[in-house]
């Protein structure tokens, strides 16, 4: 295991915080509005905040994913407060949400951000359709840049965007991680060499930030998902070495 535990501070303003350092990744257990500001100007924010949405319904499917009392439980359909995206700390931005959240998610970023393009990645298996919507077999994410942190890479390969397989409920004791083929594309389509994760959860973008040399740094605040990411980062760290 390479990672080296640098720091506890108990008690410090917004809570207690631990900070552990991968090679040259960096990962905080703390809560990300409080330190946020405090860890500087990055070239990309890669954020899959708690959505808003409403989390009833569901009957007998429900029971058997387990993944929504989950979400309630952890308050994971709370959203979050927009506040925390600063485009004076990135050059661009991708945001996951849901799609009750869009209006007011592109309505902060627009004023802010160059250029936005909204778009949205396919879910082999979303949870039951309720509460009258549509079924969530899509799901949108806003990739938003101001000049000089445009989209590179491949643009054509969109269909990269469908999660190659189903995803169980739960993956890693956690209600809502993100497929690794979805964001291994979006990764690559980020402009610039750092990146931060202030809602890291089990440390997807993590992963997927190391699998394309980048320079990533994680806030997560649950002590249990941030042990899984340490060690899910730890993992992906070594194999991008050997
Ligand atoms: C939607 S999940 C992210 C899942 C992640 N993409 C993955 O693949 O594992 C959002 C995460 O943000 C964390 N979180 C919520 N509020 C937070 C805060 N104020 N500071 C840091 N983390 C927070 C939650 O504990 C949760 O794990």
């Amino acid at each position: 295991m390479q990672a080296s535990f640098i720091g506890f501070d108990p008690g410090a303003p917004g809570g207690d915080r631990t900070v552990v350092k991968i090679g040259p990744h960096t990962l905080y257990c703390a809560d990300a509005y409080w330190i946020r500001d405090s860890l500087g100007r990055f070239d990309a924010e890669f954020m899959d905040p708690p959505y808003r949405f409403d989390n009833s319904g569901g009957g007998a499917f429900r029971k058997a994913r387990g993944a929504s009392d989950q979400i309630v439980t952890e308050e994971l359909d709370q959203g979050f407060e927009m506040s925390i995206i600063n485009p004076l700390l990135a050059g661009s931005i991708v945001v996951f949400c849901h799609n009750d959240q869009l209006p007011e998610l592109l309505g902060y970023l627009n004023p802010r951000y160059k250029r936005f393009c909204l778009l949205g990645w396919i879910k082999k298996n979303p949870s039951p359709m309720r509460n009258k919507h549509y079924l969530a077999d899509v799901e949108p994410f806003v990739h938003a840049w101001n000049p000089g942190f445009h989209p590179v890479g491949e643009h054509h390969d969109m269909h990269r965007w469908v999660s190659s397989g189903t995803m169980p409920a739960k993956v890693f004791g956690h209600p809502t991680v993100k497929p690794l083929d979805v964001m291994d594309k979006i990764m690559r389509n980020l402009a610039g060499r750092t990146l931060i994760d202030p809602f890291m959860g089990t440390g997807s973008t993590g992963v997927a930030a190391i699998r394309q040399g980048k320079i990533f740094t994680g806030i997560e605040k649950n002590p249990r998902h941030f042990a899984t990411a340490v060690e899910r980062i730890t993992s992906a760290w070594e194999q991008w070495q050997a």
